[in-house]
């Protein structure tokens, strides 16, 4: 059977992934400046993605414009991408950092959001979680992209300390 899991291959962002070949640009291309957002946008869900969230936005999420706020969707992503690195880590996995995060754009009250997530990098007991939240109008079948961001999480024990990661299989 398959793994569920595919490490640093071909991503939404080129063969290369999403760094490229030789890590982080110290200096990112100029129509592509956070690194986790795909160019050119992608206009379909990432079909090899785990589909890892799916939740109606309420208008208790929203901020007094209507929009939903971006700290409810981080936390949506985290969510996510949690789930996929506990998968993995077979056990707690702790998020550790943010690497990126791009709020592509607004989400409105009612919207159906999913959120996909991906596992870039394996470290000895780390992770990178590429994460991707799309938003589907309630009264339609189109689905937009809204943010885009990079996880770290780090598998740990009982006691919160790092543990390595366990072999696939
Ligand atoms: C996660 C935690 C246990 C890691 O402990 P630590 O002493 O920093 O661990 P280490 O220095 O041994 O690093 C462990 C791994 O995390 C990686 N790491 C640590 N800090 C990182 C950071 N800021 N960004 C990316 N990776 C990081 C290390 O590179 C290492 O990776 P590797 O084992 O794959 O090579 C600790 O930082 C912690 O408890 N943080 C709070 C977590 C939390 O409360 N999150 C919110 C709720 S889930």
């Amino acid at each position: 059977m398959p793994s569920a899991f595919h490490v640093a291959g071909p991503g939404r962002w080129g063969a290369a992934g999403a760094y490229g070949e030789h890590g982080p640009s110290p200096s990112p291309p100029e129509r592509n400046p956070v690194p986790h957002t795909p160019d050119p946008e992608p206009t379909t869900p990432p079909a090899d993605w785990h589909p890892s969230i799916r939740v109606t936005a309420m208008p208790a999420d929203a901020n007094p414009y209507g929009d939903i706020f971006g700290g409810w969707l981080m936390s949506q992503m985290d969510l996510a991408a949690g789930s996929l690195a506990s998968l993995r880590a077979k056990g707690r996995a702790a998020t550790v950092a943010v690497d990126s995060m791009s709020f592509v754009r607004p989400v409105t009250v009612g919207a159906e959001v999913t959120v996909y997530t991906h596992l870039e990098h394996e470290g000895r007991t780390s992770m990178k979680v590429a994460v991707q939240a799309w938003a589907r109008d309630r009264h339609s079948e189109a689905e937009e992209l809204i943010t885009c961001g990079l996880f770290t999480f780090v598998a740990t024990d009982d006691n919160g300390r790092p543990r390595p990661l366990p072999q696939v299989g």
